[in-house]
């Protein structure tokens, strides 16, 4: 694998992050640091989602330019992903200069082909979809399904994009590459929407939409949220109609776009089609997640249980935020709902975390020390079944992220810590020191040890910080390869001292999680 492109959705800036937008990002990041364990060019691209009518009109009800509202918001974001440890190479906004000249460039390019043309048309235009709906698609009483709000009618003069020449060459790729779209379920309800695709509007009236892209050669006219919006994929890295950059020509097509399952229709039917008609290769896959729920709701702004992502570490006291990425990412088969709990929350991080796994690595460097003073001898370093479960597990944790499932991959890595600890408890190093058999007893712990420098680099993805503390205490380089990884790491002589042992992750036990456990 010499490189390897990854993206999320863009999102939308008219309010600060929630743990479902997170949910995509700690998703694709894990991802992202998996893939950096096997090959040296890994770009991961998220970024946010800047015009359109919303943006307009919620900056304008606040008294503020919508480039004010923007920058407040995109920070928010930035600030979260930060909080979160979210890895990413790029972040774009579709405000960034480069972005707008080039989005310019694609449109100018799609009108010379014919690809784009201007019509005259009425429509139900949803502010919350930013796009036109069908009647049919609305409720019985004339709602957006989604947003549950009456569209607009809106008449007006736009460029449309003809999504309708690329519907056959795009129903032949779906069918031909089953792993185009992931999970593979969802395929058949994007060939059902293949059947009556029409062509779409890709701009809207000055007069009614200001925040915008300017067409050019056109004042009327401002580019219309999706095709600024999915252009980011390619403009990020450099792509241009006339010279495309160098690193454009190393990434691109996508390994995996990472999305929502709301906006599949926009990924795989307008963005291959827009790809197409530039004559540019198709992402690999385009994996749609599931959506989280909070106590098994909807999240909304209305129902007022919103959760932003830093708030679960506030009232946690987390220091850092493994805990929340191993739960989000390990919550639900990825393309399947997940539901965040507080409740859930404590119970799963504390089981997993800091019983299982940390306590785990705590007592056997403990064991090391009392019966050793913290040396690894050489006769006990042995070749075991154990290990070959543990060496195992990376092909099986590596064949998992090559389907993309992230939960999956993430239950494998616990069964191997359960599987250990099963170990302990059969073999009972403890017993074999009071009975003197104290060859057997270093085999044991050192078997143990081995076995956590790999799960170390496995949780690495998830939990990047709880590895790091974990390799350190184990003096194993987290740095190496999948490919490269023996189950042969633990150097022979003094491994650790009493002082330097300590627990990787602490129970959880906010006055928070207290609370919601007694609800
Ligand atoms: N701006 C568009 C995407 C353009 S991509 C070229 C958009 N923005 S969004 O802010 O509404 O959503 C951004 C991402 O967050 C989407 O992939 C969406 O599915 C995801 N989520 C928003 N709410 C979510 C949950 N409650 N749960 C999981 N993901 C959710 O759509």
């Amino acid at each position: 694998m010499d490189k390897f492109y990854l993206t999320t959705a863009i999102d939308y800036v008219n309010g600060a992050p929630h743990i479902g937008h997170a949910y995509e990002k700690i998703l694709t990041d894990i991802i992202a640091r998996h893939y950096s364990q096997r090959c040296d060019n890994v770009f991961f691209l998220t970024g946010t989602d800047e015009h359109g009518i919303k943006i307009q009109k919620t900056a304008a009800e606040k008294g503020i330019t919508p480039k004010e509202l923007c920058d407040e918001n995109a920070q928010k974001f930035k600030d979260a992903w930060k909080a979160l440890d979210i890895d990413y190479n790029r972040f774009i906004r579709t405000t960034d200069e480069d972005h707008v000249k080039t989005v310019q460039k694609i449109f100018k390019k799609l009108v010379e082909n014919g690809d784009i043309y201007k019509h005259s048309y009425q429509g139900l235009y949803c502010s919350g979809c930013e796009c036109f709906l069908n009647e049919k698609d609305l409720t019985e009483d004339g709602l957006c399904p989604d947003h549950l709000k009456k569209p607009e009618l809106v008449t007006e003069e736009n460029y449309f994009f003809r999504l309708t020449k690329y519907k056959d060459a795009i129903i032949k790729h779906i069918k031909e590459n089953p792993d185009f779209i992931i999970p593979e379920f969802r395929a058949n309800e994007v060939l059902n929407q293949l059947e009556d695709i029409q062509d779409i509007s890709v701009s809207r009236a000055k007069s009614n939409v200001q925040w915008g892209i300017d067409v050019l050669d056109d004042d009327e006219q401002s580019i219309y949220v999706w095709i600024d919006a999915l252009s980011n994929y390619i403009t990020a890295i450099g792509y241009d109609t006339e010279n495309p950059s160098e690193q454009y020509k190393k990434l691109w097509p996508a390994n995996v776009q990472v999305i929502g399952k709301d906006i599949l229709k926009f990924h795989s039917i307008y963005w291959p089609a827009i790809l197409m008609a530039l004559d540019l290769p198709l992402p690999k896959h385009i994996l749609a997640h599931g959506w989280i729920t909070i106590d098994q709701s909807k999240m909304s702004k209305s129902i007022g249980n919103v959760i932003a992502p830093t708030d679960v570490l506030k009232n946690f006291n987390l220091e850092y935020p493994d805990a929340f990425r191993y739960y989000m990412a390990t919550s639900a088969p990825c393309g399947r709902d997940g539901n965040y709990s507080d409740d859930d929350f404590k119970e799963k991080v504390n089981a997993h975390l800091a019983n299982s796994m940390g306590n785990l690595l705590n007592r056997t460097l403990s064991m090391l020390v009392k019966y050793f003073d913290g040396e690894v001898k050489s006769e006990f370093k042995v070749n075991n079944e154990i290990l070959k479960i543990a060496k195992n597990k990376i092909d099986i944790v590596k064949n998992h992220f090559d389907n993309f499932e992230i939960a999956e991959a993430g239950q494998e890595i616990t069964n191997l810590v359960d599987i250990t600890n099963k170990y302990v408890t059969d073999n009972a190093p403890w017993t074999l020191a009071k009975e003197e058999k104290m060859t057997e007893c270093g085999q044991i712990l050192t078997t143990v040890l081995e076995v956590m420098c790999i799960v170390s680099a496995l949780i690495y993805p998830y939990c990047p910080n709880i590895a790091k503390d974990m390799a350190k205490q184990l003096s194993f380089d987290l740095s190496i390869k999948l490919d490269d990884l023996t189950a042969d790491n633990i150097k022979t002589g003094k491994l650790i001292s009493k002082e330097e042992i300590h627990p990787v992750f602490l129970r959880l036990d906010s006055e928070l999680a207290d609370k919601s456990s007694k609800k």
